[in-house]
């Protein structure tokens, strides 16, 4: 797992162990770095994200595609500075309520690199994405597309009076292309009885009809088969299927790429082999490159990030119990889908003891690491788990009252406070009383 000072591919790109046997991501000491702002923290190396980023932008070059364009998944890190930060790197941003819509807008986004997603979008939201126009709004079903010829049509007046479209709004049909891939049930989402988008019987349909509304534009397709794929086999089926509803400028092809989370899990398919893969795969279908879009989440997120958390406890009740001051408030995934980490002491790496990791909330369900293998944890001890990057920040909680984590960017040995740790004013601030 470990070799010298160089870490497994989890850890965000440039952590290593220093001469004090400390793991330093982004250059900054982790021991120091807790003891500075306190745990639970998520600790960012900005320089990953940046690489990551590069890396799928490039990727679409190589592959030989001149209109290929990198849409971030807000949802697996909706914090401003990490929405700033693709926004400086020229990615597109998918957002899926409108209160992610105000977050990318909000870091530097323009409307026009921004699209809006959701089966259940209210007439607010679809109001606010009309008036801004956004690049691509991917319409999930027939009464979406009513409220959207309403709303462009008899009601258009006072959207332009609003400073909104004069032109048709660009739109996508969201297809549920009836392929599964090999993944958790609850974020598998392209079979074809899925809650997102038209099944493929309905989709001429949906086509049709956005082609007889005035104030819509469509572009083409999109299709998200779920989350945390490990295989490319099913992105081109998914890309096979969208061929069969015909050729359309545009092709968004969704997220979904996975991550390794554990050193002991097989590394995932390269963003090089996986966009090739895309690139490939669409290309075979079609007459004219077009434009093609895919919107990574966790790929560019996930393995940029770890979680510091402090020893509370140490008991032995059958099992090692080490508990820490965080868990399921600051990282659900565990619980909800039984997702794998792993574990360290930030200053004692090789470890052997095998521990259930815990967090401290008041259900037994709310265990970080089943089995994790700790060097001899003690309480103060500064516990990492890589990986953290997607989907912890977004899914976090204030249960049992536990003020969220702050999150911290570090690069070159600076770190600076991105997001502020709540305080206990912060949980009852929005009380009316
Ligand atoms: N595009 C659309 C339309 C999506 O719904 C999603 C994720 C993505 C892109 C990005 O997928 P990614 O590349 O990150 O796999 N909370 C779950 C993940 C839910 C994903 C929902 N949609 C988790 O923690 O695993």
């Amino acid at each position: 797992m470990v070799t010298g000072t160089s870490l497994s591919s989890v850890f965000p790109l440039g952590s290593r162990l220093n001469e004090r046997g400390r793991l330093e991501v982004g250059g900054c000491d982790m021991i120091e770095l807790a003891r500075e702002y306190g745990t639970p923290a998520y600790v960012v190396a900005e320089d990953d994200l940046r690489t990551r980023a590069r890396a799928f932008v490039q990727a679409g070059r190589d592959a030989g595609h001149g209109d290929f364009h990198v849409v971030f998944a807000s949802k697996a890190f909706p914090c401003t500075a990490v929405l700033e930060l693709f926004a400086q790197e020229g990615l597109w941003c998918d957002v899926a309520s409108g209160g992610e819509l105000y977050l990318a807008l909000n870091a530097g986004f323009p409307a026009e690199r921004i699209v809006l997603h959701g089966n259940a979008k209210s007439e607010a939201e679809l109001r606010m994405a009309l008036r801004l126009r956004v690049g691509l709004i991917a319409v999930d079903n027939f009464d979406e597309i009513e409220r959207l010829a309403r709303l462009t049509g008899a009601d258009a007046g006072e959207l332009q009076e609003s400073g909104g479209p004069a032109k048709a709004q660009p739109v996508l049909i969201r297809v549920t292309p009836d392929v599964k891939g090999e993944t958790h049930e609850k974020i598998s989402t392209g079979q074809a009885d899925s809650k997102f988008g038209f099944a493929m019987a309905d989709a001429r349909e949906a086509i049709a009809r956005v082609q007889q509304v005035e104030g819509l534009s469509l572009q083409g397709l999109h299709a998200h088969i779920g989350s945390q794929l490990l295989e490319l086999e099913p992105f081109r089926r998914a890309a096979t299927q969208l061929a069969e509803l015909g050729e359309f400028p545009v092709l968004d092809l969704g997220g979904g790429l996975g991550v390794q989370y554990t050193s002991e899990q097989p590394a995932p398919p390269s963003t090089e082999e996986y966009v090739s893969a895309i690139v490939q795969a669409t290309a075979a279908h079609r007459t004219h490159p077009g434009r093609l879009m895919i919107e990574p989440g966790r790929a560019l997120s996930a393995n940029a990030c770890v979680t510091l958390y402090t020893v509370e406890s140490v008991k032995s009740n059958v099992s090692c119990w080490v508990a820490v001051d965080g868990g399921m408030s600051d990282n659900l995934r565990p619980m909800l889908y039984g997702a794998p980490y792993e574990a360290h002491v930030a200053d004692r790496f090789d470890g052997t003891t095998s521990c259930v990791l815990a967090g401290k909330h008041c259900e037994s369900g709310d265990v970080i690491v089943a089995e994790a293998l700790l060097e001899d944890p003690r309480p103060g001890d500064v516990i990492v788990t890589p990986a953290t990057g997607a989907y912890g920040y977004s899914m976090a909680s204030n249960y049992n009252g536990v003020p969220r984590a702050p999150v911290i960017f570090c690069r070159d040995g600076d770190a600076r406070v991105v997001v502020r740790r709540e305080s206990f004013e912060d949980l009852n601030a929005r009380d009316v009383v």
